[in-house]
């Protein structure tokens, strides 16, 4: 009998939470984003479209709560559905994915990023990524409950 041969599902960072916000569904980028994140070699664990409600999108970005720009980042991210997706690759896929979406303002994201290719406004920035391991366990359990 082997004695716990794998990492707890709780102890992972090779998972995170993209989300391709609802400028990038409205845009019809999903299939630009999720091209790149599989050409780049991470795998898809769940992707689902999903409309969000202000209480979830309230619970995703609590550490915003209060700041100037929080009310029309939850109009936003509320305004029409986004594509959820948990993608899987190596420990620390969190950086990596953050690697791709580049910097948060797409009119200062490097080229070949995916904000900095396809956006140009702060708050339409096309994707969300994990900041963290930390932040990936969190928002992967809250958003897919059964993956946690
Ligand atoms: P995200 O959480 O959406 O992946 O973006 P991020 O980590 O790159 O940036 P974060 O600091 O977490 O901010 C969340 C979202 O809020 C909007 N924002 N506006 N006007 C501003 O100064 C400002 N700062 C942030 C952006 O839409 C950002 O994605
Ligand atoms: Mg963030």
């Amino acid at each position: 009998m082997s004695q716990q041969p794998h990492a707890q599902p709780g102890d992972r960072d090779d998972r995170s939470l993209v989300i391709c916000k609802p400028d990038a569904v409205e845009r019809g980028l999903v299939g630009e984003v999720i091209g790149r994140l599989e050409r780049k070699g991470l795998r898809l664990v769940r992707a689902e479209l999903r409309h969000l409600d202000k209480q979830t999108a309230a619970a995703h970005y609590a550490e915003h709560v209060g700041k100037p720009f929080y009310d029309s980042l939850i109009a936003h991210i509320t305004r029409s559905p986004v594509l959820l997706v948990v993608v899987e690759g190596p420990p620390g896929t969190w950086q990596v994915v953050r690697q791709m979406m580049g910097a948060t303002n797409p009119a200062q994201a490097a080229p070949g990023t995916i904000r900095g290719d396809l956006g140009l406004s702060m708050t339409e920035n096309l994707v969300h990524g994990s900041d963290s391991a930390e932040s990936a366990r969190r928002e992967v359990a809250l958003f897919f409950p059964d993956l946690a």
